[in-house]
């Protein structure tokens, strides 16, 4: 996998910031892959987006897009991304169909918008004005403004915040769809159930700094205290034992029990993603 962007030493402050809000910070995103950015509210998240895309530019440190230096990229780095904002922004006495001819009127390639909002279950909202639409239906149609410019590069401030299970899980469909069709996904997301549905790696961000990059199912594994728990039935009734998973089949102990007795339950002990969020950023009030 190449580099996609390549961040290094990254500082930013806003002009009306006492401090910096991003203090330092390198990673990378990988070309084709779906990266993850997670982290207590106020960490820098959308601060770090909104630098990606060049809507803020007066920081400090290098970001490479890529092999070049982003500041050296004209309007034509706009055809490559597509953006979805944390706060959908849409003209609300336009109907749904006028605002994405607006907002693809600034690009040169283009995709069927209709064939996405009716995949996005807003067929019969095209021609309504967005001011009428519930907060899911903006949502939604802030995906489709996303992807408008079919773009290489899709940015997205938590895409399913504040939508329904079953449209959630069509944009994720879109999402991994779009991945597969070799694109590069970059997002910021409180929903651990969406990391693990999409990340192929992560990278937890507190009070403008971030730790190692690492894959959910890694962070799983590092985290987790890697126990099984057997329920089984003996004599005396329902008995539950928890045994390490290292060495498991050389442990007489268990063996033993499941080859003896009935089974009723067993389960590896994993750390979820939302306790390891809560370990790693000591967000307790989140
Ligand atoms: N325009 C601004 N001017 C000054 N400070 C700002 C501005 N926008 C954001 N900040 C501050 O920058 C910090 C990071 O904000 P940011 O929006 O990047 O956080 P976030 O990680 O996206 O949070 P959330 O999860 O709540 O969306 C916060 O302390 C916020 O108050
Ligand atoms: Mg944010």
């Amino acid at each position: 996998m190449s580099v996609l962007f390549d961040v290094r030493n990254l500082v930013f402050r806003y002009p009306k910031s006492k401090e910096d809000i991003l203090k330092g910070i390198s990673f990378t995103v990988e070309t084709g892959q779906i990266f993850g950015l997670l982290g207590p509210s106020g960490a820098g998240k959308s601060t770090t987006q909104k630098i990606l895309i060049k809507i803020l530019n007066n920081y400090q440190g290098e970001i490479f897009y890529r092999g070049k230096d982003l500041r050296t990229y004209d309007k034509s780095f706009y055809e490559d991304i597509g953006v979805g904002f944390e706060m959908p922004v849409h003209f609300n006495k336009l109907t749904a169909r006028e605002n994405m001819k607006y907002f693809a009127s600034f690009y040169q390639r283009h995709l069927d918008c209709v064939a996405l909002m009716e995949k996005l279950n807003l067929a019969d909202a095209i021609d309504m004005e967005v001011g009428q639409f519930s907060k899911g239906m903006k949502v939604r149609l802030n995906f489709v403004r996303a992807m408008l410019n079919n773009p290489r590069v899709l940015f997205l401030d938590e895409p399913t915040a504040g939508i329904d299970p079953a449209n959630a899980r069509i944009i994720k469909d879109l999402i991994l769809d779009f991945k597969k069709r070799g694109g590069t996904v970059f997002i910021t997301t409180h929903l651990m159930s969406d990391v693990e549905q999409l990340c192929d790696e992560v990278i937890f961000m507190t009070d403008g700094m971030v730790g190692k990059k690492a894959a959910p199912r890694d962070l799983k594994i590092q985290y987790g205290n890697r126990l099984v728990t057997v329920e089984y039935y003996d004599d005396a009734g329902l008995r539950r034992q928890q045994f390490d998973l290292k060495d498991l089949g050389h442990n007489r102990n268990f063996l033993d029990i499941i080859s003896r007795y009935d089974i009723e339950t067993i389960h590896s002990g994993e750390t979820s993603l939302e306790e390891i969020f809560i370990i790693v950023t000591g967000a307790n009030n989140e």
